[in-house]
């Protein structure tokens, strides 16, 4: 099982019609050229939504009518579709089996902002709150799916939803292509792997995670994923404990290199991301930044994916 360039072309055209091409921004700070690529102005507020609906556009999953018996009602058969996540997938996936008319189980681990399990609602999904952690979360949710003969879509795990994710490569190299360096944060490396297919050799790979939540750094010293703590402020995205096989693998082929931030980096790079440029996202999404600002970004012009904005916003 492997995910290749065509298969992050043909996500591109499947979930075209409903993703949205998110646009760069090309700033000077601090004397540096600087591209962001804006991600958080993605459907639900961040890229898990591409991969959520090309992994359910490519199962064909959508809500099948019985047509066995003519009845005056057509019943319906709708195949329930089950995840785990830190919120921002579960919030793509609630969006994502909405539009196919499916419904949608959402585990949670407990702690999880209230800004994102209150979208993950919203959007129509049933929302359980399981364990202390996203590994936790995963099991439960896993155990519901087989019982419930559902669809399992794993937050970072799978061939689709890597290449749901690639798609932003693909808009990278189009939009930007004098950036010789594209950064990601990792949680369980999907994002990162995603990019590592679609972008070509002209073009670096950074994949940056915070101090004591680096399970690919983990991976990487291990030869193989391995179970990493998880602390940071930016937990809530980036808690996995340990990355996925296949995201593993393909960034190990693509030559990513790695980095960390601390929390207090990220939440620097995050206020200055909202002080300088007014962007308002959640700290996930300043790691790329935060990297940048410490030097530890090769190459002379980089674009970050500023990946999700799904924090809480209290205006004065
Ligand atoms: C905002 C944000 N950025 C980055 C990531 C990391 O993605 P991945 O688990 O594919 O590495 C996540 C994961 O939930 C996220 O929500």
């Amino acid at each position: 099982m492997t995910v290749m360039l065509d298969d992050v072309r043909a996500a591109a055209g499947r979930i075209g019609r409903h993703a949205r091409q998110t646009p760069v921004l090309t700033v000077e700070i601090d004397g540096r050229a600087v591209t962001f690529k804006l991600e958080q102005f993605q459907v639900t507020g961040s890229f898990k939504f591409r991969g959520a609906l090309n992994a359910l556009l490519a199962r064909g999953a959508a809500a099948t009518p019985v047509v066995a018996t003519p009845v005056v009602a057509t019943p319906v058969v709708a195949t329930p579709v089950f995840a785990a996540s830190g919120g921002n997938h579960g919030l793509g996936v609630a969006a994502a089996a909405r539009l196919r008319g499916l419904p949608a189980v959402v585990y949670l681990p407990h702690g999880t902002p209230e800004a994102k399990s209150s979208r993950i609602a919203a959007a129509g999904a049933r929302v359980v709150h399981h364990g202390r952690r996203y590994a936790e979360a995963e099991s439960a949710a896993r155990a519901e799916a087989a019982r419930s003969d559902g669809i399992y879509l794993h937050a970072y795990d799978d061939p689709a939803v890597i290449a749901g994710q690639g798609t932003i490569g693909l808009e990278i190299a189009a939009q930007a292509p004098e950036c010789d360096a594209v950064v990601a944060a990792v949680g369980g490396g999907g994002l990162a792997a995603g990019l590592g297919v679609a972008l070509g050799p002209a073009q670096t790979l950074v994949a940056v995670e915070p101090d004591h939540c680096d399970c690919l750094h983990a991976a990487f010293a291990a030869g193989g994923p391995t179970d990493a703590p998880v602390d940071s402020v930016a937990a809530s995205a980036l808690g996995a404990s340990r990355a996925g096989g296949l995201p593993f693998a393909l960034l190990r082929a693509c030559h990513v290199r790695l980095a960390k931030v601390s929390d207090q980096e990220i939440i620097r790079a995050r206020d200055r991301l909202w002080e300088e440029l007014r962007l308002a996202v959640e700290p996930a999404a300043a790691v790329p930044f935060a990297a940048w600002l410490a030097d530890r970004v090769p190459g002379r012009h980089a674009c970050l994916v500023i990946c999700g904005a799904n924090t809480a916003w209290q205006p004065a």
